[in-house]
């Protein structure tokens, strides 16, 4: 196949190609019941073109975005796939970013108790992170993602294509997942970062950046797919980063939040004695040269008691995931509530090194 095709650990295909290399991953597959997508016109036009490719399925347009991913839209989407007669054994693609594989997906795990469910991811976060794994959910009032449910895609298709319209922002948003991969992975897939980082996006091999992301999410995925243990690599920068989120009442978006959770987890790493200063200015080097903060002005006091909120957290203690090194980070650290607060004020201010720069 064309494209590039990651390992098949997970058990399901996860191509990362141009659009024109669509028709051939879809060949895989039975013709779809019909085709979900998130209704911004440019995805949509993506949507259509795939549609083509699958024999002319029906494209249904669902209007998405971070505060339309709840169950009174998972609800509609129910709705028109039984007004469709869509049956058990039916295959349905899904097309957009992060939120639509959330969403969609999770419709899909539940209807009929379950229909396979492919996705074509057309943002970069849902390349690297949320079309693989088999999360889905949507949000309740209380939070963000705590209702959900487990199910493997039948394949995901990553259009590298599609990046080209993307915001910076959007781009920015996915870096910062790009960049936690490349702390756990380590070694050349961390050099090329600091490699490419000095040139234009527009002029990056997206298909390899992309490929690297993909396999070490799916190789740490196919060891804990129930998130049991080491599952929570994938968690570096985040129980910070949702603390932030939360503190700030979403004003500071996940990307951004993530990367100041991974200076903070940096931070943690220096403090308790596990991490260099020099790789720790590698990774802040990287995240500014990507135009990712380091900084914020919310409250640390704010931030410790959303932290403390965590799905993640377990019998009322606060556990991290920290780097010892670029290349290997261990999770389940528990760590003093005076070295978080520390880290935290930390935030409010910008590395020494890099005052400079700004
Ligand atoms: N399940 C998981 O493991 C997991 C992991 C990470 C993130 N997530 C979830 O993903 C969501 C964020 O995903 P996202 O950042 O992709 O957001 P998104 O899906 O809302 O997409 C961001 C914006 O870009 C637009 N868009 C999509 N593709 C485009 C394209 N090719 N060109 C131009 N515009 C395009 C969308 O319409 C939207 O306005 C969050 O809800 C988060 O909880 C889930
Ligand atoms: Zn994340």
């Amino acid at each position: 196949m064309s494209g590039t095709e990651t390992n098949y650990d997970l058990g399901y295909p996860i191509v990362v190609g141009a659009a024109s290399e669509f028709a051939e991953f879809a060949s895989q597959f039975d013709r779809p019941a019909l085709v979900l997508t998130d209704a911004d016109p440019t995805v949509r036009r993506i949507a259509r073109a795939a549609a083509r490719a699958m024999h002319r399925a029906p494209v249904i347009p669902v209007p998405l975005g971070e505060r339309r991913k709840r169950l009174v839209t998972v609800e509609r989407v129910l709705d028109e796939l039984a007004a469709r007669g869509v049956e058990r054994d039916a295959l349905v693609v899904g097309v957009g970013g992060g939120v639509a594989s959330d969403l969609f997906g999770f419709a899909c795990a539940t209807y009929m108790r379950g229909i396979r469910y492919a996705h074509v991811a057309t943002t970069l976060v849902a390349m690297v992170d949320a079309a693989i794994g088999a999360k889905t959910g949507v949000n309740l009032r209380a939070g963000k993602n705590l209702v959900g449910s487990f199910h493997d895609p039948a394949g995901v298709f990553c259009d590298v294509t599609a990046l080209r319209t993307l915001t910076r922002s959007a781009m920015r948003e996915g870096m910062s997942e790009i960049v936690k991969a490349a702390i756990i992975e380590g070694g050349d897939f961390f050099a090329s970062l600091e490699e490419l980082s000095g040139h234009r996006f527009a002029a990056w091999p997206w298909e390899q950046v992309i490929a690297g992301a993909v396999k070490v999410k799916t190789m740490v995925v196919a060891d804990d797919r129930l998130e049991a243990g080491r599952r929570e690599t994938l968690n570096l920068g985040h129980t910070f980063a949702h603390g932030i989120e939360r503190a700030s009442d979403f004003k500071v978006p996940h990307g951004s939040a993530v990367a100041l959770g991974l200076r903070a987890a940096g931070l943690l790493a220096l403090q308790t004695g596990r991490f260099s200063r020099d790789e720790h200015l590698r990774v802040l080097t990287l995240l500014a040269l990507f135009g990712l903060p380091f900084d914020t002005a919310v409250e640390p006091n704010e931030i410790l008691a959303a932290m403390r909120h965590d799905k993640k957290r377990r019998g009322g203690r606060l556990r991290f995931t920290l780097p010892r090194a670029i290349g290997d980070v261990e999770y389940g650290v528990e760590v003093p509530l005076t070295s978080v607060r520390a880290v935290l004020r930390r935030l409010r201010e910008l590395p020494e090194p890099l005052l400079a720069r700004r």
